[in-house]
């Protein structure tokens, strides 16, 4: 018996995430809340024959808050994408003013109603609301950093793909086999592909030309749909299918499955400082940063270990200068999110 909320289920994330959760043998209950739709949306899915029982939550004003704590009262695992998307010209840093307090509030409602469930945030700018919410958790002393997931799958996605194209290999054959590593926006994002001996043979003939533009696109992946979509969102169908994949890997986690079966498994912004030897990893390696996406070992829902890519991983001096250039985007960010919770009451 598995409860999962989602929280902007109305969303252009929200409504195919929802779907594909509805489709999970192993949720019993899906419950969708949003300040619009939700209702109507919850309705739509319920007709789809799985087991799933399926039932929407929207508040009736601004002090209504029976519909939040029923999407979450006994819930698992609760998925975030509620908040605004990029319009071109903006960069996700200007989502922040607005996407802050969705976070805190959203977040605070999940300590005080379902404090053991598992968090996964979509919202961007993700390297600032998920310390949002480590602090809300903290503050509220229900912070578990072992069940705060930063949603950094879409990159690793994005690498497979274009990586994929670039050797020419079955990109969902590469899942597993390269890794992306640091945060989630432009030069914070880091992909590591040398990771299997068999990946690394064809990546060794990749110009540096190719090599830097791969590079490029992985990181600025977003940018390509934000300008596509003219002003209608940003990556929405990409997203729900790399936000299920690593819900995925939770649930089955929860089932009793390792994340770490088939090779090395997805990355997630995570607070190192929580995580077994997390904080010596960044002490050595990170200049001290505290959240950083890195591949993460599942146990019942909870981070068992990750996988250091430094002694793990072939990191080229290329790589070592990217994460290097990671580091200064993402302690900004980290600072930005913690401290607009240290200042709210
Ligand atoms: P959207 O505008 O289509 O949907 C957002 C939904 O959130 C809406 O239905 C809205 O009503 C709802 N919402 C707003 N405030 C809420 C609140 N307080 N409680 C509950 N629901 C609320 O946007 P989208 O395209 O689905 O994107 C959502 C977020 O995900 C954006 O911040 C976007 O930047 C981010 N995103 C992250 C990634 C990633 O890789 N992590 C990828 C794509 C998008
Ligand atoms: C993405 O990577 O597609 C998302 O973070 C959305 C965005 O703003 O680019």
């Amino acid at each position: 018996m598995v409860k999962v909320t989602v929280c902007g289920a109305a969303g252009g994330i929200g409504q195919p995430l929802s779907l594909l959760l509805k489709l999970n043998p192993a949720v019993s209950e899906l419950a969708l809340f949003d300040i619009v739709n939700a209702k109507g949306v919850a309705a739509d899915l319920s007709h789809i024959n799985t087991p799933a029982v399926v039932t929407g939550h929207q508040p009736a004003n601004k002090e209504d808050k029976t519909a939040i704590v029923d999407a979450l009262k006994g819930t698992d695992l609760v998925v975030i994408p509620a908040g605004v998307p990029r319009k071109p010209g903006m960069t996700r840093a200007d989502l922040f003013n607005i996407n802050a307090s969705i976070i805190r509030d959203l977040v605070a409602n999940i300590g005080r109603t379902a404090p053991n469930a598992a968090i996964l945030i979509i919202s961007n700018p993700v390297n600032a609301t998920v310390p949002i919410a480590a602090e809300v958790l903290k503050k509220l002393g229900v912070f578990n950093p072992g069940k705060l997931f930063g949603v950094t799958t879409l990159d690793s996605v994005r690498a497979e793909t274009f990586l994929g194209e670039l050797i020419n290999v079955n990109p969902s054959q590469l899942q597993g086999r390269i890794s992306v590593v640091g945060g989630h926006s432009g030069d914070t994002i880091v992909p590591l592909i040398n990771v299997t001996p068999d990946v690394s043979a064809k990546v060794a003939n990749i110009s540096k030309a190719d090599y830097d533009k791969f590079v490029n696109r992985v990181q600025f992946g977003g940018d390509e749909v934000v300008k596509a979509k003219n002003g209608a969102g940003s990556a929405t169908l990409s997203m729900a299918y790399a936000g299920y994949r690593f819900a995925a890997g939770v649930l089955n986690s929860l089932g009793g499955a390792s994340t770490s079966s088939s090779g090395v498994p997805d990355s997630s912004y995570v607070y190192l400082p929580g995580v077994p030897g997390g904080k010596e990893f960044s002490a050595k390696y990170l200049n001290g940063v505290d959240f950083f996406s890195v591949p993460i070992v599942l146990e019942n829902g909870v981070i068992k270990s990750f996988i250091n890519p430094f002694e793990h991983m072939k990191i080229t001096q290329k790589e070592q200068e990217l994460v290097k250039v990671a580091l200064g985007g993402l302690e900004k960010s980290i600072e930005q999110g913690t401290n607009f919770v240290k200042g709210s009451k």
